[in-house]
């Protein structure tokens, strides 16, 4: 049985004192359920009393980035070991707004999907198409670049200890999602893919979210789709109740 995970990414929301408000919300809220793994990601500024507040906890803390090197000169960066100290257990890597804005390669997020997983944390990899690859017909060829590109190297020992995010770029935050089937059939594609470069075992072993503008209205239908392990979560994860209301959706 895969795990069905759900993550909260904040973004950039939240000051620091209104993400300890948050968390303490989330850790309400989230107490006694055990339908999946409940981890929410602040910002890099909020992490270490985020930290606090969630410290024996059934929520973990997860972050948004990381740099791969291990300290050094990397103005506004944050290592992995800075992250494991104040107890991060998951990294999002790869997000499309990284890829976006800020110019990040599949081969820069290969580097940190190693480094997090030498750490022994849990990558989060994201992946996800464009509206105008998939009309242009390459959604295929785009899933299979990155996800070749995040994973190259990587023992599928490791493999098997990471997250994938499939999060369509034209149903982030703009409040239209992928219909249940076509997250489905996607996400049926990115297990294809995980079992053509490791097996059959592994790309059953992996859990795979689904992204984009889901919500509590939308997640049942999304989270009963066989190739749906949880989410990750923009928007509704800025409100605990919404937050919750999607983890407890799980089937
Ligand atoms: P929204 O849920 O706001 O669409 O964001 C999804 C996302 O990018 C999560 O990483």
């Amino acid at each position: 049985m895969r795990k069905i995970v759900v993550c909260g990414n904040w973004k950039m929301n939240k000051t620091v004192s209104e993400s300890v408000q948050l968390a303490k919300e989330v850790v309400a809220a989230a107490q006694g359920v055990d339908k999946a793994v409940i981890a929410i990601a602040p910002t890099f500024l909020a992490a270490a009393k985020v930290a606090d507040v969630l410290a024996g906890t059934n929520v973990k803390l997860a972050v948004q980035d990381i740099h791969f090197a291990d300290q050094g000169a990397f103005t506004g960066k944050v290592s992995v070991d800075m992250a494991k100290d104040i107890g991060v257990e998951m990294v999002i890597l790869g997000h499309s707004e990284q890829r976006q804005y800020f110019g990040e390669t599949d081969e820069l997020i290969n580097k940190k999907v190693v480094k997090v997983l030498e750490a022994g944390l849990t990558p989060i990899v994201c992946i996800g198409e464009t509206l105008e690859e998939r009309e242009g017909g390459k959604l295929e060829d785009v899933l299979t670049t990155q996800l070749k590109g995040a994973y190259a190297g990587v023992s599928e020992a490791d493999a098997a200890k990471t997250v994938v995010a499939y999060e369509p770029v034209w149903a982030i935050g703009t409040g239209v999602t992928a219909t249940d089937e076509q997250a489905q059939d996607t996400q049926a594609y990115v297990r294809s893919v995980l079992k053509d470069l490791y097996s059959e075992a592994l790309a059953e072993s992996v859990s795979i979210q689904y992204g984009g503008s889901m919500k509590p209205g939308n997640a049942a239908g999304l989270l009963s789709q066989t190739d749906i392990d949880g989410g990750l979560i923009g928007g509704a994860s800025l409100d605990a109740e919404m937050f919750l209301g999607v983890v407890k959706a799980a089937p």
